[in-house]
């Protein structure tokens, strides 16, 4: 399995371009509301979003971008939208994958996945397999998803199969047993629609990734929204609990190790 720097333990590497970003997909309903249009139109149009997003993620060079479709407190929403939205995702993943094969994207699907209908496991299952052997991108889709019952799970995990050091144990122990054991942790973090809350995403991950908020409602939000997201990103300091002085000092010595291999 990858092995990936956690933010608390260790100092993982800062690149200009996110490695990692970690999207709330927010403002569907809205963005249909505004047009007269009833809230699954919104996530249709949400679902055209997606695929724009992919898009240019591939284009700006991220390696994994993982997307909030579906949270675990969601089933809460009207009978009608929560079914809306589950024939939405089977049909995504119907037309979707072999496209996203082509170009060479991996699909994962977080989530406590239980829940869904025995098709929709499915097409998840078939989907994964399908793109398993892809690496220039890694799309993970949240779906019946929330941070803590992430926690909770991986816990319940670790309770099983190492019950002899409980009492001692530790994050190292805890973050493989966690839903993304294969990306690195967010550096970009970014919640359109105007909210200002994590809504139980991934709660674990997110300790040290920048938080980027738009106005702007998903189904607006284009390879142009997701650069400026970008240059917000590349104007912040990642200190990961050093000073500034400490950052400092770390960059010209990477710039000199950079120097000495010949790049
Ligand atoms: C996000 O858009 C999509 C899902 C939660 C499935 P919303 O449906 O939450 O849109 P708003 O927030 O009501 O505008
Ligand atoms: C968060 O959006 C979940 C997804 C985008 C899938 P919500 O619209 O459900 O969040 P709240 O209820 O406004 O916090
Ligand atoms: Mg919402």
């Amino acid at each position: 399995m990858a092995f990936f720097k956690s933010a608390t333990r260790e100092l993982p590497e800062v690149r200009p371009v996110p490695r990692h970003v970690a999207i709330i997909m927010d403002g569907n309903g809205r963005w249909a509301k505004q047009r007269f249009l009833p809230r699954v139109a919104g996530h249709v149009k949400g679902v055209e979003t997606v695929r724009e997003a992919v898009r240019a993620c591939i284009e700006q060079g991220i390696e994994y971008l993982t997307l909030f479709a579906f949270s675990s407190e969601n089933w809460r929403r009207p009978a009608e939208e929560v079914s809306r939205l589950m024939q939405l995702f089977v049909s995504a993943l119907e037309n979707e994958v072999k496209k996203l094969e082509r170009n060479g994207v991996r699909l994962k699907v977080i989530g406590d996945l239980g829940r869904f209908g025995a098709q929709l496991q499915r097409l998840i299952q078939a989907a994964e397999e399908a793109t398993a052997g892809n690496s220039r991108l890694v799309l993970t889709v949240a779906a019946n998803y929330g941070g803590r019952w992430d926690i909770v799970h991986a816990m319940n995990r670790l309770a099983k199969e190492k019950p002899e050091a409980a009492g001692e144990w530790t994050e190292a122990d805890l973050e493989p047993r966690l839903s993304m054991p294969y990306a690195p942790e967010p550096d970009l973090f970014i919640r359109t629609g105007g909210e200002e809350r994590v809504s139980n995403f991934l709660l674990w991950q997110l300790a040290y990734s920048e938080f980027y908020f738009t106005e702007t409602l998903w189904p607006a939000f284009d390879a142009d929204a997701l650069k400026e997201a970008i240059a917000s990103y590349q104007r912040r300091e990642r200190r990961f609990g050093r000073t500034s002085e400490q950052i400092a000092v770390q960059e010209t010595g990477d710039r000199g190790q950079e120097t000495e291999a010949g790049r």
